[in-house]
């Protein structure tokens, strides 16, 4: 009796610190130099922040989102043609680090247009030309608010690197994906509806993401959760979902970039126990022989040098060979 009381008042205790946890909002209207000083500040203390008045046209938002579920609901068969991900392409897997597992089906592409166009024949056999045209119009508008963004953290870090991390989006050889995330609801841990609503679990394991910087987008349903450090230890806390707003999540490549300045977040998805989710996400990435070093004016005598230089190719190779979720600017 006296553990089960001590667990209920735990568990309204985790409940109380989330509640007073809340991810920062950035609105793009605010004066320059007052939104560009918060979004240092947002990704400082939690690594992602909510960005609204964005400027995204929402026609393009949900063009790409219509043709995302128009493909998830196809048979198995044709889903699997459009596979095997290597790591290009659909595919339906468990995926997690240290046990933190979960299924999900994901259709995971390249932003260059020509392997974009190269792989919308097999996603798409109806018409490929229009899956490339919105995916490409989706891609540009993302790369535009990640660019805009990192703009503003240059301006807010002070460093007078103006462009310098913007331009790693917008070169032709940037390695940036897109990646759609299916998330089938979870009837009490099963897909089977006979299973009756159940609690959430673990669609997407915890992870942070590698790259710069990932600009995120669901529809109306919850699911992605962020670790946040709290003085009682870590806490898992939703993002409460804004279909019509975009999250940015700052990436291992960007956290480096700042001397460890700004944070990479560790998250997860859930999959929901009573609607579907579906998530798009762009990951912006440098070319793959782009070298990862501190900016200049980053590594100071009170801010010593955190990690030596690598390039992106090599952090990928060892990321996909060691299968690290997180943590792997440690080996640097
Ligand atoms: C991810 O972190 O890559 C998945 C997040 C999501 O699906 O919301
Ligand atoms: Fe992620």
């Amino acid at each position: 009796m006296v553990v089960a009381s001590l667990d209920l008042e735990a568990v309204v205790h985790e409940e109380r610190i989330r509640e007073l946890i809340s991810i920062p909002v950035i609105d793009l209207s605010w004066r320059r130099e007052h939104a560009s000083k918060e979004i240092v500040k947002a990704c400082e203390k939690f690594g992602v922040f909510k960005v609204v008045n964005h400027g995204v046209p929402m026609d393009v938002v949900e063009r790409m989102e219509a043709k995302g579920m128009e493909f998830f609901s196809l048979p198995e068969n044709e889903k699997h043609k459009a596979g095997p991900p290597n790591p290009l392409g659909y595919g339906v897997r468990s995926i997690g680090f240290n046990g933190d597992m979960g299924d999900l089906e994901y259709l995971l592409l390249h932003t260059n247009p020509s392997s974009i166009s190269q792989k919308a024949r097999t996603i798409c056999k109806s018409n490929p030309n229009n899956f490339s045209y919105v995916v490409n119009e989706y891609v540009e508008v993302v790369r535009d608010l990640a660019c805009q963004v990192l703009e503003m953290l240059d301006q807010g870090l002070g460093l007078g690197n103006r462009g310098e991390l913007s331009e790693l989006l917008r070169d032709s050889e940037s390695d940036s994906l897109l990646r759609l995330n299916y998330y089938p609801t979870c009837y009490n841990g099963f897909k089977d509806k006979s299973a009756g609503p159940g609690p959430g679990r673990v669609g997407f394991g915890e992870h942070s993401d590698p790259q710069l910087l990932t600009v995120l987008r669901s529809n109306n349903v919850s699911g992605l959760q962020i670790v946040v450090d709290t003085l009682e230890g870590e806490v898992w806390v939703p993002v409460p979902p804004d279909p019509s707003a975009f999250y940015i999540i700052v990436g291992d490549v960007l956290q480096a970039m700042t001397n460890g300045r700004l944070m990479s977040v560790r998250h997860r998805a859930m999959a929901n126990p009573r609607s579907s989710r579906l998530s798009m996400m762009y990951f912006g990435a440098p070319p793959l022989h782009t070298s990862i070093r501190p900016l200049p004016g980053t590594v100071t005598p009170d801010a010593p040098r955190k990690y030596r230089t690598f390039t992106w190719g090599e952090f990928k190779k060892a990321m996909y060979s060691l299968r690290l979720g997180y943590n792997r600017l440690d080996l640097y």
